[in-house]
Formats: C-alpha cells, structure tokens, sequence
C-alpha cells in the first residue's frame, strides 16, 4: 500500500530530527531523473519544517549504457559528481546530505563525510521505509553488535546447509547501519540494521554454501538450489552449483576484472521488522532490497569493494549475500545460532 504525503511528512520529521537535524543546519538533497518525486518532496518539507536551509541538486543520472539493468546496487561506478567541482562544494558545504541517487562506495561519498557532512541514503519504497522506520532499540541492538565485533578476531559462521568459514577480523572498520545519520560524518541508510567488517586481508577462509531460499542480491533472486562457494586466501575461487551458481558465475565475469571475487563485508542482520518474503511480493526493479540484507539473524557477506572501509578496492561489482540458518560466532562466543539472533544486548 502506497504511503500518505502527510504520514510519510511526519516519519520524515521523526527520522530527521533522531539524525539531530536543527534550524539553521545546511540540507542539500541530492536528486537525480530517476528519484522517487515522494522521498524527495516530502524530506525537502520536512527539513524546512524543521527550519533546516534545504537546496535541491539535481544531478543526471550515469553508468546507464555500462550497467547491465537499472539497479544501482548492480553497478558501482563513477558518480555523476565526478569532475563535477560545484555539485562537489555544494555538499561538502552542508551539514547533511540526503541522498536519493545512491552515492554509496564512491570516492566523492568519502571526500563529502570527511568534511564532517552526515549523508543519509534514502531511495526504498516509501512503504519500505515507514515499515522499518529507525528506532532508538534498532540502534541499540546494532551498537551491542558492533562492541562484539570491535573487540573480536575471529568471525566464524557454520550452517547445517554446509556453511563452514571463518575469518580474521579487526584489519577494517565496523560497519554500523540503523538508519540514522545522526553524528557528524557519519553515512548511513533509511531503512537499514545490520552490523558488520570486512575480513583482514588474506584473512578469510572456508566455504559458504547458499542454500535453497537464502537471498541473491542485486539480482534479487531466491536460491533455487544450494551453491558452493570456496574462499580461500580472502578471495572467491570456485562457485559450484547448478543455474544459479552458473548465473553468479557469469555476473561476475561480466565485470571482467579479477578484484570482483574478494570477500568483501560480512556481518548479520538485526532489523525485526524487516523480512526475508518480502522480496518475493515485489517487482525487482521497485526495490533495493533492505529487508533482505536487514532481517534479524541473516549472515550477511558479500563480495567486492572495500572502499567503504577506507580500503582501494573500487571494483564495480558488488554482491550482497543474506543467508538464513546459519550460526555466527566471534572468538567462539554465539551471536546468531541457527539464524535467530542469541546475544541478548542484540535481540
Ligand atoms: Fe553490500
């Protein structure tokens, strides 16, 4: 069901002043042609509602004769900030970014934060978003993870499907995402909870099997059948399996380029309001997918960039894998077991 202008308003307001949003601050909302008019509308409101300076900037959308389908989380390329100085000092000049084109691994996004600049991705439905609407609990349980994570070495992950991987930890920062760019610098993403690192380099080994149900994204597919992957010295060097292992297979070699096939961050899900259907009632186009890579005791890995972490790995091909049934451990200590989320600070 569509979201009211006037219901949607108010979560704008609700979310914007938990990002501690004030009169007087710097918003600049970044649109492109293929923005939701709604998002973009009704943020606009409610920052100037708040007594926020708001500007629009629109951009022209990029990377559409490259990519091979419109999803943005599909392709990572070069943004349309790019060489495009005066859009660049317009949203280092702000206090706050919201982004409704999708940014994320850019190097324009880093060289925007590091003025000190929150940016808050905004591009899932507006049903999606009211849904999973962040809360003070949601942050709490990704910051209790995040602890757990920042003072581990070892993330381990087994499954009764065959999962058996493990990886050092500690090289890279802790991703916390719960929706709120509530601090200076900070990026985060409305509607999001999850926690997660990167493998140290080199760091990660064993297998990870994608069994029948778990989530392929950005191709937004259901696992027909389980897939074999085998890691071993951090990177990807086989996919066994039947079509969809040949699918991601061939995704991948698309990209043509070796740093595709490198674990990229692993962690696990904590949104309870987020769920593991919900893919499968839309139209893969009309959504990014943040249940999927949201719903509370997912394994979620994936494979790629590292740039997010302050790392050079800028390669565009990202894939998002959110298992389920799996059991995630750090230093041998139960996070997840199963696929339910077992650390009590977390649940
Ligand atoms: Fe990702």
């Amino acid at each position: 069901m569509a979201i009211s202008d006037v219901q949607f308003f108010q979560g704008w307001k609700q979310v914007l002043g938990m990002c501690n949003l004030k009169p007087g601050e710097q918003v600049t909302i970044l649109t492109s042609d293929d923005s939701n008019p709604q998002i973009a509308s009704m943020a606009r409101l409610a920052a100037s509602d708040i007594g926020a300076v708001v500007s629009v900037l629109n951009l022209a959308p990029m990377n559409g004769e490259k990519a091979i389908s419109r999803d943005k989380s599909g392709y990572i390329g070069k943004t349309p900030l790019e060489g495009n100085s005066a859009a660049l000092a317009c949203l280092k000049a702000s206090d706050m970014v919201i982004d409704t084109i999708q940014l994320l691994f850019s190097k324009e996004q880093e060289e925007v934060l590091k003025t000190g600049a929150r940016m808050l991705l905004a591009v899932e439905p507006p049903e999606v978003m009211m849904r999973m609407i962040p809360t003070p609990e949601d942050k709490a349980r990704v910051l209790a993870a995040a602890k757990k994570i920042g003072a581990a070495k070892k993330m381990t992950v087994t499954s009764a499907a065959g999962t058996d991987f493990s990886c050092d930890i500690g090289q890279y920062p802790v991703l916390t995402q719960y929706g709120l760019a509530d601090e200076p610098g900070r990026w985060d993403h409305w509607p999001s909870c999850f926690a997660a690192t990167w493998p140290n380099e080199e760091g990660a080994e064993g297998t990870i099997v994608i069994d029948e149900g778990d989530i392929l994204l950005p191709f937004k597919m259901y696992a027909r059948e389980p897939v074999t992957v085998t890691i071993e010295k951090g990177v990807i060097r086989d996919i066994k399996g039947g079509f969809d292992a040949e699918f991601m297979r061939k995704f991948m070699e698309s990209f043509n380029d070796p740093r595709a096939y490198a674990m990229a961050h692993v962690g696990w899900g904590l949104h309870t309001r987020a769920h593991w259907t919900v893919l499968g009632l839309y139209n893969p186009e009309a959504q990014l997918g943040m249940d999927a890579r949201s719903f509370a005791g997912n394994f979620l890995w994936s494979s790629g960039p590292n740039t997010e972490a302050g790392g050079d790995r800028d390669v565009p091909c990202h894939l998002d894998i959110p298992l389920r049934n799996c059991s995630v451990s750090l230093d041998g200590e139960a996070m997840t077991r199963n696929g339910e989320v077992v650390n009590a600070d977390q649940r």
